[in-house]
């Protein structure tokens, strides 16, 4: 057994001066002709020597064609003068490009009707909670895997009046729907929200959408689904079932930072999601309204007001293009392969504790290692250049994320630092 103490960290002041290649002993191996054969994709993501880059659930790596693109767009938006004019209203107007693109590539129902991009899920989060009309009185429920971004807006919508609910998402399966119906029965005469992941972030379990969606339409409650840990890594389809469902493109999704989104169910919006906070659409800058009562013809911009980073939001087109392009190869398949594939080999090893359901369509590994604080393993995974993602409450665990540029020597590396250590 290796020793666990924690004196191998770089203290503060030396990692100021740091300026060595940030793991000095490990390097991701190289890729394998017969890899590149089989995963042509890899290539675009040179990225990867430098280190085993398994935090695709935090932030995506950019393919190269991908990055090109980001680039030349924002050429092309200065050499054009960025607020000439001339070319802004082009500018709004390619966007819509990348608006199709993503309705094509969720498979939604209603094509680009409800789909709104935002900068970030957070964004998107509080758009779409702080739009749905609740009663004082509403019952809200969530569940104990979720991130801060969502816990944060239901904790302000959770006033004096409105109750509360933690509901355990265990393993996403038919425990949680029975679960959540329980609570439902009881809360009957309030009805609320339930605001939830498609995808833990945690454990990379999965809810199956349309049922969460028909549950609490059945009882009438609203439903939000928080989807960003989904596009890429499932199926979004089911989600828009939901009254709203976030989308997200920087983290599986291959987009740079900057690229997420709301689906807001335009049956909803019709009645009863009004937005909480506006911004000038195409009406308002056509004709100056004669009074502030009557309103103005609103679009879709409306929620995405101000001076955006247009060319931002034109490169998640050419992510989702790039991922479609190498679908009939499995690129989709790629990465939850790796991981189920680790987590299968994880599971036989006595001293781990597998967090993430082991046969999960997801990319997600979440587990910890006797005896080890997750502060050494975490450690320890980055002597062996493995970039991950710490997991705290109610978890305490390591989280390790594959993308599409990892291969097979990934996982193997992953397996030797945990048997070195076990
Ligand atoms: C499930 C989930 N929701 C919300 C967020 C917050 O995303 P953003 O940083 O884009 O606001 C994250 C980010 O990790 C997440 O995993």
């Amino acid at each position: 057994m290796k020793d666990k103490s924690d004196d191998t960290q770089e203290t503060p002041e030396a990692a100021k001066h740091h300026r060595g290649p940030l793991f000095a002993s490990a390097r991701s191996q190289p890729v394998t002709e017969n890899e590149i054969m089989r995963y042509p994709w890899i290539q675009d993501f040179p990225q990867t020597n430098d280190a085993i880059y398994l935090n695709a659930g935090t932030l995506s790596l950019i393919p190269l064609p991908v990055m090109e693109h980001f680039i030349g767009y924002w050429q092309q938006w200065n050499r054009e003068g960025a607020g000439n004019p001339l070319h802004y209203e082009a500018w709004h107007e390619r966007v819509e490009q990348t608006r199709a693109s993503l309705a094509a590539f969720c498979g939604s129902p209603q094509g680009e009707e409800g789909l709104h991009l935002t900068s970030s899920v957070s964004d998107a989060l509080n758009f779409g909670l702080l739009g749905f009309s609740l009663s004082q009185d509403a019952t809200i429920i969530t569940s104990d895997q979720e991130h801060p971004a969502l816990i944060a807006p239901l904790t302000a919508l959770c006033t004096s009046g409105r109750s509360g609910h933690i509901v355990p998402y265990g393993q996403g399966g038919e425990d949680f729907l029975d679960r959540l119906e329980a609570i439902l029965k009881t809360s009957r005469h309030h009805p609320g929200l339930v605001a939830v992941s498609h995808v833990s972030h945690m454990t990379g379990a999965v809810l199956d959408a349309q049922a969460v969606a028909d549950l609490c339409h059945r009882y009438q409650v609203r439903l939000l689904l928080d989807g960003a840990q989904a596009l890429g890594q499932v199926p979004v389809a089911p989600g828009f079932a939901a009254d709203a469902y976030i989308l997200n493109g920087q983290k599986w999704g291959l987009a740079p930072v900057g690229n997420a989104g709301i689906y807001i169910n335009p049956s909803l919006a019709r009645d009863d999601w009004h937005p909480p906070a506006y911004g000038p659409s195409d009406g308002f800058w056509s004709e100056y309204p004669a009074s502030l009562d009557g309103g103005w013809t609103s679009n879709r911009r409306k929620l995405e007001y101000g001076t955006r980073a247009w060319p931002t939001w034109m490169a998640w087109k050419d992510a989702l293009e790039y991922r479609t392009q190498w679908s009939n190869l499995g690129f989709e398949e790629h990465a939850s392969r790796l991981a189920r594939s680790l987590r299968q080999a994880m599971s036989t090893m006595p001293n781990v504790t597998l967090w993430s359901p082991i046969d999960a369509p997801t990319a997600t590994v979440t587990f910890s290692l006797a005896p080890y604080t997750t502060h050494q393993l975490s450690q320890a995974l980055n002597q062996a250049g493995i970039v991950h993602r710490l997991i705290g409450m109610p978890i305490d665990a390591v989280r390790l994320t594959f993308g599409p540029w990892n291969h097979d020597a990934a996982r193997d590396q992953v397996l030797a630092a945990l048997h070195q250590l076990s």
